[in-house]
């Protein structure tokens, strides 16, 4: 028995740690890591695994499942999501523990065959059924889209423990202690949750509704999500509330200029609406370069703040490529209510705004203020229209 993996009662963390990938999903990156957790409980005659990790993890994984019961069997295997990085170790779990029982829904099983050609005995669940242990007693609820189809949450309903799927994990590995109280969750926990759910869960904002829905009445303990610590006391309520605000894309007073600009040209153009913004009392402007911020960290931002402006200079008769790329990862993201600004540049023939123009009217943001159009470099008159529309765009957030 390893007293240091205990969560609650006979519940332990069995999760890993991946301080080497660069890149989460091959798209984003982790400079604080990301951490595969997964669960054991104990109980009694009966062991139950929550989740698996990624499969380049397998060896440590299973060196910390045989700490805690030794050479004993596990019964059950409850796969609450299937993505590679909880699902990756589902075959070799079943190598080593060949009469486990798979517990999932309609939509799990066939992706388990799909990608580890697992088959044998399962226990199919439907929403709100149940398996009862000795002590502990499972109830899983289906909450398809949070992240794929096929993803459901347990309920033990006897320590009040919620195994929540990637539904309130962040990035950023757990260095030294996995519990909230035990680590701090300040140094970076708390953006990176942001940052993971506008990156990862983002385009899911209903469905992530009506989880929330259908779990606020359950008397939660602890929430054991498969990335990032477990959220326990006043921690609770507040990922709920990071999870509902986000997924109503609910915003704060701020804008995000995002910006492409080979020589600086088009970047003055948004340094002088910035100032004006700024100037008239608005705090949080946040100025992104588009080819040295990553995109997830813009996107974070533009899910925080209500006003986005972007600004693009023609390249090859279209948007400048990174800015085009930022656009098509926020209309796939169905990100709401938001004012949006838009200008841009050219040299010899004009096509960025015109862009701009088309993708306002297919995120159906609000535009506030008349788009600006440069040919080559700043005038009087560039000025005068950028200071307008930051003008504009602060009368609206301030409003
Ligand atoms: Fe952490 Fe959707 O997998």
């Amino acid at each position: 028995m390893n007293a240091q993996s205990i969560i609650k009662g006979k519940i332990h963390y069995v999760g890993v740690n991946d301080r080497t990938k660069h890149l989460f999903e091959a798209l984003w990156p982790l400079p604080y890591g990301v951490s595969y957790n997964s669960y054991l409980i104990d109980d009694d005659d009966t062991v139950v695994l929550i989740d698996t990790v990624d499969i380049c993890y397998f060896e440590v994984y299973l060196r910390k499942i045989k700490n805690i019961i030794g050479e004993r069997p596990i019964q059950y295997l409850v796969i609450n999501h299937m993505e590679p990085d909880h699902s990756g170790s589902i075959r070799l779990i079943k190598q080593h523990y060949p009469n486990i029982v798979i517990v999932g829904n309609k939509q799990t099983f066939g992706m388990i065959e799909g990608f580890y050609g697992v088959t044998g005995e399962r226990y199919m669940v439907n929403d709100g059924d149940y398996l009862a242990l000795q002590h502990h007693k499972l109830r899983f609820f289906l909450t398809p889209m949070v992240h794929w189809p096929e993803t459901m949450m347990t309920f033990d309903e006897a320590e009040g423990v919620l195994f929540s799927g990637d539904a309130f994990g962040c990035f950023g590995t757990l260095d030294g202690g996995f519990l909230d109280a035990r680590i701090n969750t300040e140094r970076h926990h708390w953006d990176e949750m942001e940052r993971y759910y506008s990156n990862i869960v983002g385009k899911y904002g209903s469905p992530v509704q009506k989880a929330l829905q259908k779990l606020s009445t359950l008397p939660v303990k602890a929430i054991c999500s498969t990335h990032g610590p477990i959220w326990t006391g006043d921690n609770i309520p507040k990922v709920i509330g990071i999870y509902d605000r986000l997924s109503r894309y609910d915003t704060e007073p701020g804008v995000v200029i995002a910006y492409g600009s080979m020589y600086g040209n088009t970047e003055q153009m948004a340094e002088t609406i910035a100032a004006e913004i700024s100037a008239q009392g608005v705090r949080n402007v946040v100025m992104h370069n588009v080819s040295k911020s990553h995109s997830s960290y813009i996107l974070a931002d533009i899910f925080r703040y209500r006003g986005l402006i972007v600004g693009s200079p023609t390249y090859n008769g279209q948007l400048f490529p990174e800015v085009e790329a930022l656009l098509s990862k926020v209309m796939s993201r169905d990100i709401k209510n938001r004012y949006f600004g838009y200008f841009g540049s050219f040299c010899w023939a004009s096509a960025a705004v015109k862009r701009l123009c088309e993708f306002a009217e297919k995120s159906k943001f609000e535009v506030v203020g008349n788009p600006i159009e440069m040919k080559q470099s700043m005038s009087e008159l560039t000025y005068v229209q950028c200071e307008e529309l930051g003008r504009d765009m602060a009368t609206r957030i301030l409003g």
